[in-house]
């Protein structure tokens, strides 16, 4: 049997219709098959891949740690350098009161980590979260999801959550001294690229200080410099109480944390002690990776291209049937009249190379999150082969 037939014999689908594409290699915006067809990879593996496919820095960072050690002790206990390293420069990219990162291994868990710490710190059990939010797809992520056909199979699901319109001023005074957090995404992702503006995000602040309520971000798809600011809400003037992160954080390597200050995480060591526990979080190859693409994104003018380069797809990409762009730096959405007209669009596309894909809970959209890598002579080229696939 080859790998098609094995793969759809041993390993689990979630849909009927899987992409099946096969990578046999991949290096910085290009993805290669075993016949030696080139992708160009314009989602980064959905908002992963920044610094590019097999960064050489990234590389180095995890051979180096190879050689030393892999996974020693559940999280927590034993001082392990790559993990120190990592919460340190973590720490120094944001504002002084979060000061303090939990390393988990995914997405998903950090939300669950940061929803759990919330409960904690404030003793509060109501939750707050958006409408078509997108915050993983574990029991509590889910939980916190904001559409309804992806919740409704596996209820019940966490009590006491409520959902307000990402973007309303009107429904902020949902939030009350009873909602121990709103957890809310930066950029909307999975809705299909949507941006409250800093007036929305300074209201959303000002609510939670009033109420107590304690202010949690997610920029799982956000962070790491995918909208031209290391962190998303740099762009709002605003900071969380709890910064959730992970996907493009690991640069190719499974990571994730929530990051909050000393003082809060500090409710995980009492009443029941150890208030989360993971084995492999923060794994020290992960952390190392983790640190290596935190460097080549600081070290690099790659935030300072994102604007340029998210201009230049907008400059290219237009055609009859793209009916709008929506983007925060190259976090991007170009809308089409349906699904029925994207579609094929994505199948062509991907035929002559070039990978996009649409969004969770917005199909009529194509999604574009490329290597924040990508020179303007390789957006030209994808955006020629686009432009031939909508042809
Ligand atoms: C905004 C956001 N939050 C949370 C998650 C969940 O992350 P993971 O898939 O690593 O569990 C995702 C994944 O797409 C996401 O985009």
């Amino acid at each position: 049997m080859n790998n098609r037939q094995l793969f759809l014999n041993h390993l689990a689908q979630t849909t009927d219709f899987p992409l099946m594409i096969e990578i046999e290699r991949a290096e910085g915006i290009y993805m290669y098959g075993p016949d030696g067809k080139r992708y160009i990879d314009l989602i980064s593996g959905i908002g992963v891949s920044n610094v590019g496919h097999r960064h050489p820095q990234v590389l180095n960072a995890i051979q180096e740690q190879l050689d030393k050690y892999l996974h020693l002790m559940v999280y927590g206990e034993y001082v392990q350098s790559p993990q120190v390293q990592l919460a340190q420069a973590l720490c120094q990219t944001l504002p002084d009161t979060l000061n303090n990162v939990y390393l988990v291994n995914s997405g998903s868990e950090a939300v669950e980590g940061a929803l759990k710490l919330a409960k904690r710190y404030t003793n509060r059990r109501e939750i707050i979260s958006c409408i078509n939010a997108y915050h993983g797809s574990s029991h509590g992520s889910l939980s916190v999801g904001g559409n309804e056909v992806f919740k409704r199979a596996y209820r019940p699901l966490l009590p006491g959550i409520s959902n307000i319109l990402y973007g309303s001023y009107y429904q902020l005074d949902q939030i009350t001294e009873q909602t121990a957090a709103v957890i809310i995404e930066t950029i909307q992702g999975e809705a299909g690229i949507r941006v409250a503006c800093k007036q929305y995000f300074q209201a959303l602040r000002k609510r939670c200080d009033e109420t107590g309520t304690l202010l949690i971000l997610d920029e799982i798809q956000a962070g790491f410099g995918r909208t031209g600011k290391f962190w998303a809400f740099e762009h709002f003037e605003i900071v969380p109480d709890i910064l959730v992160c992970a996907k493009g954080m690991g640069g190719g390597m499974p990571i994730g944390a929530f990051i909050a200050n000393q003082v809060v995480m500090a409710s995980f060591k009492s009443n029941p002690l150890l208030g989360h526990i993971t084995t492999f979080g923060g794994h020290p190859v992960s952390s190392a990776a983790s640190l290596a693409t935190l460097k080549v994104i600081q070290k690099s003018n790659l935030l300072e291209q994102v604007e340029t380069k998210a201009n230049l797809f907008k400059e290219l990409l237009v055609h009859p049937k793209i009916i709008a762009i929506r983007n925060k730096g190259l976090m991007m959405a170009i809308e089409f009249e349906s699904f029925e007209v994207l579609k094929p669009i994505i199948d062509r596309a991907i035929g002559m190379g070039v990978i996009t894909d649409w969004f969770l809970f917005c199909d009529d959209s194509m999604r574009i999150a490329p290597p924040l890598v990508i020179t303007e002579e390789e957006i030209r080229e994808a955006c020629a082969i686009i432009l031939q696939a909508i042809g």
